[in-house]
């Protein structure tokens, strides 16, 4: 067996997304996502084998080699398991729900059913191609049934599970009909990891609810023990189970590659400055377009601060990117139709002739054309409901290391808990994201060594914390964890 094999990381999705065409060839994309950003790197480096789905509905390839050196297995997903797994329990009930309810969940049994089926053949998968004594990976939330058939399957592997989005409180958790089921399959790893303590934290207080319930799947009552406290990138809190196993929790905030968002070519960057006529201030917003990341809210407070005249529209531009996402999902519909319906009321109203105000594209970008934006940027609007940490974030901070620019960022978001030179705002409230932003503007003016001083508290931040920091810590908690109690 190839050496790829002992360490394997499974997620839903693989790094790259296929396209079929007529005569059976396939092309590939990047797939879209922070989860793809953060391990890119940290497969490349280990050499593994991913298990994941390429993206194409009920044909995948045969299983083969990256230019960087990664081995990937793809799954093959039906059309209706698209729709059960991926389209339904996956995003219409786990994503809301995970995301404090910005939307209401929908509970269906069919797509809990999905959801089981799709769950045991991602196991199958990585129980075939995983070397004995394997470590192994587990990915998010479409997967958080995997832990738990593969510890049955594959009593040999190690088994990690990172969860990407939030954790909920357990009251919301609770809401979930099938609760008992994905505790249990969470508890298949030996080491369950968060982005925040606060995450890990309602894992463990649902973990002891859960157990205290009568009746309850988990186990038997009161068979499940909590003992210690979440900590970051080590561990002390564990929940030991009926059958005596000692399952880690911890807290691992994710970070990027910063060598890969340094600054970019200064002749690229003036070029798009003199394509935007050379504006005073650019606001720059890159996200997937998902009804989580507040567009439409930030694109609400530049309108109204055109509105007000506390911004000119000569003077200043929005740049928003967004991946197209979800697409065929109600609330993604809604979501961009309002986003574009704002774009077009506010160049409707404010922009001239050959000089829109808000430029905006719905696409994906290569990580180049994205370090130019970055670059080209003065604020960053990063302003999610909720967000299990955001690594745009993290991007335009690492391609600012030398202080300029400023980030008006959601108190909701993950990386509110890092980068604490950022403007912090309330997305709930627009009038907070209009403060925060002329906050920024303010200081890269009118007192410019506070502004750089927010930005290297930033940047300092990531260059300490870097992607490697995060999957480094997180494999060597789990190389010491499991033992029986
Ligand atoms: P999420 O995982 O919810 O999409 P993150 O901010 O954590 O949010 O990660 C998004 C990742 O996708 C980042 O690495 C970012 O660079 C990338 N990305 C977002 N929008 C685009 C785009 N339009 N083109 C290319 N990459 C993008
Ligand atoms: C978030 C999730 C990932 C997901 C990504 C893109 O980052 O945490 O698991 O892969 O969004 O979403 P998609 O549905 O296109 O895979």
């Amino acid at each position: 067996m190839d050496d790829s094999n002992s360490f394997v990381v499974v997620a839903n999705r693989l790094p790259v997304d296929m396209t079929v065409h007529p005569d059976g060839s396939y092309s590939i994309s990047p797939s879209p996502g922070g989860l793809v950003t953060g391990l890119s790197p940290v497969l490349e480096q280990h050499r593994g084998c991913w298990v994941g789905w390429p993206g194409t509905v009920d044909v995948a390839p045969e299983p083969f080699r990256t230019d960087t050196g990664v081995l990937l297995h793809p799954v093959v997903l039906t059309a209706s398991d698209y729709e059960g797994f991926y389209e339904g329990f996956s995003n219409a009930t786990l994503w809301p729900l995970f995301h404090d309810l910005i939307v209401t969940p929908v509970y269906n049994t069919d797509w809990w059913h999905a959801f089981r089926e799709v769950n045991l053949k991602f196991a199958e998968a990585v129980s075939q191609v995983a070397a004995h004594g394997a470590t192994v990976w587990v990915q998010d939330y479409q997967l958080l049934l995997v832990p738990g058939i593969l510890r049955q399957m594959r009593p040999d592997l190690k088994i990690g599970f990172f969860l990407h989005i939030p954790f909920p409180s357990p009251d919301l958790f609770r809401q979930l009909p099938w609760r008992e089921e994905i505790v249990r399959g969470m508890l298949g790893a030996d080491l369950v990891g968060f982005h925040l303590v606060q995450n890990a934290e309602n894992f463990l207080a649902l973990t002891q609810q859960v157990a205290g319930t009568a009746g309850s799947h988990v186990g038997q009552p009161d068979t499940l023990q909590v003992s210690g406290e979440a900590l970051v990138r080590e561990i002390s809190a564990h929940v030991e189970t009926a059958d005596g196993r000692r399952v880690s929790v911890g807290a691992f905030p994710i970070s990027i590659d910063v060598e890969m968002f340094g600054e970019a070519s200064k002749s690229a960057v003036l070029d798009l400055l003199k394509t935007l006529d050379e504006p005073e201030t650019v606001f720059l917003g890159v996200d997937r377009l998902d009804y989580t990341k507040g567009i439409l809210q930030r694109l609400l407070a530049f309108e109204e601060l055109l509105e007000s005249g506390a911004l000119e529209a000569d003077r200043a531009v929005l740049l928003q990117v967004a991946t197209p996402s979800r697409e065929r999902i109600d609330h993604y519909r809604v979501s961009r139709s309002q986003v574009e319906e704002a774009v077009g009321r506010i160049n409707g109203r404010f922009g001239r002739m050959g000089r829109p105000v808000v430029h905006y594209l719905h696409r994906s970008l290569s990580k180049n054309d994205l370090q130019v934006l970055y670059t080209a940027a003065d604020v960053m609007l990063v302003t999610p409901f909720k967000d299990g940490m955001n690594l745009v974030a993290k991007e335009f901070v690492a391609n600012h290391r030398d202080g300029t620019g400023a980030l008006v960022l959601s108190e909701f978001a993950g990386a509110a808990t890092e980068l604490t030179g950022a403007y912090l705002c309330n997305p709930f409230d627009v009038e907070s994201i209009k403060r925060q932003m002329v906050a920024a503007v303010h200081d890269l003016k009118h007192n410019p060594e506070s502004a750089a001083t927010r930005m290297k508290t930033n940047s300092e931040q990531v260059y300490t914390h870097d992607v490697n920091v995060w999957a480094s810590s997180f494999l060597d908690c789990l190389a010491q964890s499991g033992e029986n109690s």
